[in-house]
């Protein structure tokens, strides 16, 4: 049977190569025919997305990207790493993974995010069962929050429903309305089941920027006192980060009690980035474009950038955000 599934295929991608639509109609005909209508979803799983272990598994090359491509983030990559590793080799995860990622503009959270769901997702963030939200594009008018609220419940119920694994990222998470937030808490928590549905194999990545600037504090700190910043552990920043969420009443955060309640598995910092990492980014950069990396190239780009705070100027105020259209001038 197995052989003749593969046969099919085979005669399948043979007569697809031969182009015309006519043929791979018949071809599709034929196969379907061989192997009886049982086979038709594994045809069309060859071709377009579905949610199987051909489309989605933990390929293990999160680390390699993680070290590779996310720079000047060290406690930020172990954290991702070991809690993305340890929920998907959980065959029964009690909870959804939820990771909230704090950090200024162009520190690397919606890289990160996209690392996670390119090491999860052959499609990474192309896949359909990657969603991402931003507040102010998704959810702009403070006086719909009751439709945004159902409508978001609504979309998060249907696609897990469709797809146990689908992942969802909340960009400006700071700026959502807590009426928002209070409607995605249930989906967060320790259930067997909501209404039939299970969501504990569903993975929700918050980003926001609070707690920015206490994370610049203690990296400044270390700096002032002649340490490396490598030196800055998780403990140094977790109290004072969560403190700073949870103190902030102008962030949704603070009405919600997404904290209170341990909802959020892991607080992932995002310190902010120095010169040398801009570079880093910027040599990526053109490797990816297929370009030959170029050291000057890669500083003339980064010295045109600002620095803060104002005397030391050790922090880039945008990060290794929009690299890719400033080495277009170059
Ligand atoms: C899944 O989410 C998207 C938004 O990302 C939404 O447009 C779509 O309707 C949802 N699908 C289901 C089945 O609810």
């Amino acid at each position: 049977m197995k052989f003749k599934k593969q046969l099919a295929l085979l005669v399948l991608l043979l007569v697809c190569a031969g182009r015309t639509k006519a043929d791979v109609l018949i071809a599709l005909g034929m196969a379907v025919t061989a192997l009886g209508s049982a086979a038709v979803p594994e045809i069309y799983c060859y071709f377009r997305e579905c949610c199987n272990e051909k489309w989605i598994f933990f390929d293990g090359g999160l680390q390699a990207d993680i070290e590779g491509q996310l720079f000047g983030q060290h406690i930020a990559s172990s954290i991702i790493l070991n809690a993305v590793t340890g929920f998907m080799s959980n065959s029964i995860p009690k909870k959804p993974l939820v990771l909230s990622l704090h950090g200024l503009t162009g520190t690397g959270k919606t890289f990160a995010s996209k690392l996670i769901a390119k090491s999860l997702f052959r499609k990474g963030m192309d896949s359909g069962h990657v969603h991402m939200f931003s507040s102010e594009l998704h959810f702009p008018h403070k006086s719909q929050t009751e439709l945004y609220k159902s409508q978001l419940q609504h979309w998060i119920r249907g696609n897990v429903t469709n797809c146990a694994h689908s992942m969802f990222i909340f960009d400006e998470m700071d700026k959502m309305h807590p009426g928002l937030i209070d409607g995605i808490k249930p989906f967060l928590d320790y259930h067997d089941k909501l209404d039939g549905v299970s969501y504990r194999r569903a993975i929700f990545i918050f980003l926001s920027n609070a707690g920015g600037d206490i994370l610049t504090q203690t990296a400044l700190d270390f700096w002032k006192a002649g340490k490396k910043r490598e030196e800055i552990k998780l403990k140094d920043v977790e109290t004072a980060l969560s403190l700073s969420v949870f103190n902030n009443k102008d962030n949704g955060f603070w009405h919600t009690g997404l904290i209170e309640k341990g909802l959020v598995d892991f607080f992932v910092p995002f310190l902010p980035l120095e010169h040398s990492h801009v570079v880093q980014c910027v040599m990526a950069e053109m490797r990816a474009k297929g370009r030959t990396p170029d050291s000057s190239i890669a500083y003339e780009v980064a010295g045109e950038m600002s620095f803060f705070p104002k005397d030391e100027r050790i922090f880039s105020v945008t990060g290794c955000k929009a690299i890719a259209s400033r080495l277009n001038f170059f």
